[in-house]
């Protein structure tokens, strides 16, 4: 059967941005239609309903708008994962390369208890990269992590393998190939 509500055709493709050479899948245009969002976060969250996630870990700053939503809808808190240098208190650091160059994340060390449940959400998953950063900071805090959730997969990278092998089960709603 066909997809009732076509996602994809609410994600804005940008060619050679910020590089020559990088096709940049843009999700405001999702973000900014209601009922593409509204479906987003409906289907990213509904297979967790009973999964008892306890916070939603949103990586800065896509992340924080479909998490929020997210963490809302499960009746769960929202933790936000910054680049470096943004969070006030006490943090956990690491660096990590990108698709297109390298930065550092941080959370809050007192964001996360020891065997919380917690939720990983990005809008994009490509070589898996910042995703696997995450995933070492949520471990380093002691979190459980039920499932990574993304709007977009570019499964020519192989972020998805990535995390699979670190043990994480993935999710995405939609695929660009031919990357
Ligand atoms: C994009 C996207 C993910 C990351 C995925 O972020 O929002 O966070 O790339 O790539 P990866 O799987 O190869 O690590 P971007 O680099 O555009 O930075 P931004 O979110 O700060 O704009
Ligand atoms: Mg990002």
């Amino acid at each position: 059967m066909s997809d009732p509500f076509d996602l994809a055709a609410h994600i804005r493709t940008i060619a050679d941005y910020p590089k020559p050479g990088i096709e940049f899948r843009d999700i405001t245009t999702l973000l900014a239609d209601a009922e593409a969002f509204r479906q987003s976060v409906d289907r990213l969250v509904a297979p967790l309903a009973g999964a008892d996630v306890v916070k939603v870990a949103g990586i800065e700053a896509r992340g924080f708008i479909l998490g929020g939503a997210m963490a809302h809808q499960l009746g769960a808190g929202f933790v936000p994962i910054r680049k470096a240098g943004k969070l006030p208190h006490a943090t956990v650091r690491v660096a990590y390369s990108l698709e297109y160059g390298l930065d550092e994340m941080e959370m809050h060390r007192d964001s996360i208890e020891p065997g919380e449940r917690v939720l990983l959400t990005d809008d994009l998953i490509a070589t898996g990269g910042t995703a696997e950063a995450a995933v070492t900071l949520l471990r380093q805090l002691g979190a459980e992590i039920v499932a990574a959730c993304f709007v977009i997969d570019l499964p020519d990278l192989g972020g998805r393998q990535r995390l699979e092998a670190l043990g994480v089960e993935v999710r995405t709603l939609v695929s660009f190939s031919g990357h």
